[in-house]
């Protein structure tokens, strides 16, 4: 009875600490701490689960305490070792693991039948069928985030049409064995968890370029939605809510991508937006030719202005200039200039990743302007600074229809009076097309790697 209480307790601070976790982690002033109660939270859910009694079974403690202690090795590794632009990728893989554990133990349940009742097998049925599908499509997001895969390569003819037979054939397959109820054929067990595996993996087969940010958040929510289920099945109170909040986070975070991209749901997963792209954008004019800038008229461009927009991308987390581009902006907000940032949500390769660099260098966070409050503010901005951004900057995607990003809201940076744009060459960003922007009348690349050239502007700064 004592123990109940304290178990039940311990759930109950878990929770809270998951909770108050997530809500700390909405500013990255505070979302360290999140993490921290988060962290703590999950390890008094760990611990009550490991006292808790269970009757007549063997609690595995060696198993389990060697299972937790590879994992915490490995994980403790790469978190140190990762680099904040592979950030994206660790994220999905683990998620993916997230859904393997969902499909080892729905396939223990079924095998082992602790709950044989109609709906202890559907919940295991459902947790193996969404854990399978998240294993298998995180695999596949990680490759492709990697660059270990190129999209078109595992695009089969018609693959809508063999994704909607999978589909219904899971489907059908999934009903069959709830049919057939405890004594379900283990042949057809594992046919349908081969089904889920390759329909995971085809799911995401198609989805890429700009499209990877939803299908990413969509997986994170599937695999939440599978460990809430897999709560269900073992009457764990606080897996059921960890679940629910990744799960209704994931949600939401999907719901948010779609409306940055302008797509719906239904758009991301049977279109073939993003990829390699066959828009006469994505093979540029072949004539045209990017008119460049020197270190120094940038310098003295940037310190004579009124206002600066500076827009990071990916290429900002490449080159790990957050912290130089911050003492161009002081530089310059000393010498009277109003310096904003314009924030693409999917700007970088993981949701919010601007947001956590600029964080990271101390850049006040009322600078940061959202999409619409940076697209109004453009037409009246001197000059705006592109930091290793491409695709969020790309006019195409209001002006070209047969551009792979046509449609995508992005940064209408030509708008300001002057655009400087920072990158190591022409090539082209993660969806592969070409950038009109950089031939613009306004525009004025600037080549190197971002970190160095704005090195040298803050030289040239000083010099003025
Ligand atoms: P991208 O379109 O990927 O362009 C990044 C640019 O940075 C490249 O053109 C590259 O050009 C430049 N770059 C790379 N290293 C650099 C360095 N060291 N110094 C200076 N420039 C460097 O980036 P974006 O504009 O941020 O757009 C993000 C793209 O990723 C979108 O298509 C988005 O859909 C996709 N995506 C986003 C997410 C999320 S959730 N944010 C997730 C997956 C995919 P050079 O090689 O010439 O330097």
């Amino acid at each position: 009875m004592a123990i109940d209480f304290f178990i039940n307790l311990a759930y109950l601070l878990g929770a809270v600490g998951f909770v108050w976790g997530l809500r700390l982690l909405s500013s990255p002033d505070t979302a360290r701490r999140g993490n921290i109660y988060a962290g703590v939270g999950m390890c008094l859910a760990i611990i009550a689960a490991l006292v808790a009694p269970l009757e007549g079974a063997n609690n595995n403690y060696g198993w389990i305490i060697g299972g937790i202690a590879v994992g915490a090795i490995v994980g403790g590794i790469s978190a140190r070792r990762i680099q904040m632009t592979a950030m994206p990728q660790m994220v999905s893989i683990f998620n993916g693991l997230g859904g393997a554990c969902a499909v080892v133990l729905a396939m223990v349940e079924l095998v082992n039948m602790s709950n044989p009742t109609a709906g202890g097998i559907g919940i295991a049925l459902l947790t193996l069928l969404i854990g399978g599908v998240a294993f298998t499509g995180s695999l596949l997001a990680f490759a492709k985030l990697q660059g270990l895969v190129w999209d078109s390569t595992i695009t089969l003819p018609k693959h809508n049409i063999i994704n909607m037979v999978l589909l219904v054939g899971t489907l059908v397959v999934g009903v069959l064995l709830y049919l057939q109820g405890p004594q379900m054929s283990l042949g057809l067990l594992l046919g349908f968890l081969a089904l889920t595996l390759v329909y995971g993996f085809s799911f995401v087969a198609p989805i890429g370029g700009a499209d990877m940010p939803v299908v990413i958040s969509l997986l994170n929510s599937f695999t939440g939605l599978s460990a809430a289920a897999a709560g269900l099945i073992y009457g764990n109170q606080l897996m059921l809510v960890g679940g629910i909040l990744v799960g209704a986070s994931g949600t939401i975070l999907t719901v948010l991508m779609c409306e940055a991209m302008n797509r719906s749901l239904l758009n991301v997963l049977i279109g073939g937006f993003g990829g390699g792209g066959g828009s006469s954008a994505a093979k540029g004019t072949g004539d045209e030719v990017a008119k460049e800038v020197t270190i120094n008229d940038a310098a003295i461009q940037l310190y004579y202005s009124q206002s600066v927009m500076i827009v990071p991308g990916y290429g900002l987390a490449v080159a790990q200039a957050q912290k130089v581009c911050k003492e161009v902006d002081d530089l310059l907000e000393a010498n009277g200039v109003d310096v904003k940032y314009a924030i693409h949500p999917v700007a970088g390769r993981m949701p919010g990743h601007m947001n956590v660099l600029l964080a990271e260098a101390d850049v006040p966070y009322p600078k940061l302007l959202d999409l619409d409050d940076a697209n109004d503010a453009l037409p009246n901005t001197d000059i705006v600074v592109v930091v290793g951004a491409n695709d969020v900057v790309n006019p195409s995607a209001l002006d070209d229809p047969g551009s792979p990003i046509y449609g995508m809201p992005v940064l209408n940076v030509w708008e300001a009076k002057h655009v400087i744009v920072l990158k190591r060459s022409m090539s082209p960003g993660y969806a592969g097309i070409q950038n009109p922007l950089f031939f613009h009348d306004k525009n004025r690349m600037l080549f190197g790697d971002a970190k160095d050239s704005l090195g040298k502007v803050v030289s040239e700064l000083k010099g003025l």
